[in-house]
């Protein structure tokens, strides 16, 4: 089990880059059907969904655009403080379009919950959020997920985008909090 540190704290490889791959060729299969000559809107939440977007925009077929939006409801490094604030958004008309979130993780849920509301002002066509992760122990409610790349235990994880002080973004694959940290 290859192991690696960050900071202060020790990591396990928990999903190695070749099942990020495969699982992603399945996930663009499905949305090139459900978004097909629908020409969707990929919201893209920063900072940590820039890896996974990146790979999933370029596997799409659906003629996607693209915007970016940044929240943050981290204030401690590795607990949700539940509390949700936009940092800043994205310009785009959405009215009457396919809008699909793209996310690294789904955690308890909170910053997808204030995210939908916020579209939902616009009255787009649709919505539906990608997620490469989702930790359904940890979500306290709200629409989950439609498209779901991995569903982990509420473990904290980094790697292909996701950080843990900042760190670990470049990391291809993804790592798991070793036991006793
Ligand atoms: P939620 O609002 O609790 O669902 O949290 C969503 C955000 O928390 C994600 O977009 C991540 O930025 C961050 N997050 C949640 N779990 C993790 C984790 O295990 N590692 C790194 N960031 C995480």
């Amino acid at each position: 089990m290859k192991e690696i540190v960050i900071k202060d704290k020790r990591f396990n490889l928990y999903i190695s880059p070749k099942q990020i791959r495969q699982r992603l060729d399945d996930l663009s299969h499905e949305l090139n059907k459900a978004y097909h000559s629908k020409n969707p809107v990929l919201l893209i939440v920063l900072n940590g969904a820039f890896i996974f977007a990146a790979d999933l925009i370029r596997a799409l077929e659906v003629d996607p655009q693209t915007q970016f939006i940044r929240i943050s409801s981290y204030e401690d490094e590795m607990q949700s403080s539940g509390k949700v604030r936009q940092v800043f958004g994205q310009d785009m008309p959405l009215t009457g379009r396919h809008v699909l979130i793209v996310e690294d993780i789904v955690d308890t849920g909170h910053t997808a919950r204030y995210l939908r509301e916020l579209l939902q002002e616009q009255h787009p066509a649709s919505v539906a959020m990608v997620s490469l992760l989702f930790k359904p122990e940890a979500f306290e409610g709200g629409t989950p997920p439609e498209y779901v790349g991995f569903e982990i235990p509420p473990d904290f994880v980094v790697g292909y985008g996701l950080d843990y002080a900042q760190l670990g973004r470049e990391l291809q694959g993804i790592y798991r909090l070793a036991e006793g940290g």
